[in-house]
């Protein structure tokens, strides 16, 4: 089954249950991570998205801020890029270190919480990528700010961050519907949304042997992380659907966001 249905429930709670995303990825849900994916799939979708645009930027260290199991982190290994791998969530670096050693690779990786990645992180990288929906675990605008203020320490001036997330226009519209061909595009699970309003999205993922997680997350839109951007100091910040430069934004499944540092 892809990911494919929305169920808005207007009597669920509004609030999030668990604010802390760490907490949302319990071991077992972090076991079942891969099969959400389809590093296959995934890598097929994204047709080189990512690594073109690194490699036409002249990056060679990046930092992928999300490492969650691992599959940027380890694309762009073998594309040849230096890359360091961070994650808040032990579990999600442990499956990381496993996915890269199966690979041949010693995955350089740092467990840190983004609001004090410079406290965990010396240095500059090239490019920095947050990716996989991972930034709208951020639920208040002053950690979205002070962790855009982060990651743009961490990058060199004319580097690159690259930052995605879900649909979240069309979902708090309630028109959203994944074709389950990007990012996520394992069969083995189906994942629906069971809330969503102007704070809070929170998606349920049924596993085929009836094992249920929730995620919740801020729903982000489009022109908030522009702005959100912007307002970091962010440059040339240009946003595609679903890899693609012109899209409708209510038939595409991920909003993906490429901006420069000055
Ligand atoms: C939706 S998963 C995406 C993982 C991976 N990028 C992918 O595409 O499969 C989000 C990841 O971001 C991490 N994360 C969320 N908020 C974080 C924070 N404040 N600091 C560090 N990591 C965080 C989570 O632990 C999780 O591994």
């Amino acid at each position: 089954m892809a990911d494919t249905s929305i169920l808005a429930s207007p009597g669920a709670a509004a609030r999030p249950a668990r604010e802390h995303f760490a907490e949302q990825y319990v071991p077992r849900f972090v076991d079942k991570w891969d099969a959400l994916i389809d590093w296959d799939r995934r890598k097929a979708a994204e047709a080189g998205f990512f690594v073109e645009r690194l490699r036409a930027a002249g990056a060679r260290r990046v930092l992928d801020v999300a490492a969650g199991t691992g599959f940027h982190a380890v694309a762009l290994i073998e594309a040849g890029f230096e890359v360091v791998a961070v994650d808040g969530s032990a579990a999600m670096l442990d499956q990381a270190r496993a996915n890269a050693a199966r690979r041949g690779h010693a995955l350089d990786a740092v467990h840190a919480d983004w609001r004090s990645l410079g406290e965990r992180l010396d240095g500059t990288f090239d490019a920095v990528v947050c990716l996989g929906s991972s930034f709208p675990h951020l639920f208040a605008e002053a950690d979205r700010r002070h962790v855009l203020g982060e990651f743009s320490r961490r990058i060199a001036p004319g580097g690159l961050l690259m930052l995605d997330h879900r649909n979240f226009d069309a979902i708090r519209a309630q028109r959203y519907k994944s074709s389950g061909n990007y990012y996520y595009c394992g069969t083995g699970a189906k994942v629906s949304v069971d809330h969503a309003d102007e704070s809070l999205c929170r998606f349920r993922y049924e596993f085929a042997d009836r094992e249920t997680y929730t995620l919740e997350v801020y729903p982000v839109l489009k022109d908030e992380i522009r702005t959100l951007l912007a307002d970091a100091g962010f440059v040339e910040v240009e946003t595609f659907g679903d890899f693609k430069a012109v899209f409708d934004i209510f038939s595409t499944d991920f909003v993906i966001h490429v901006a420069r540092r000055p």
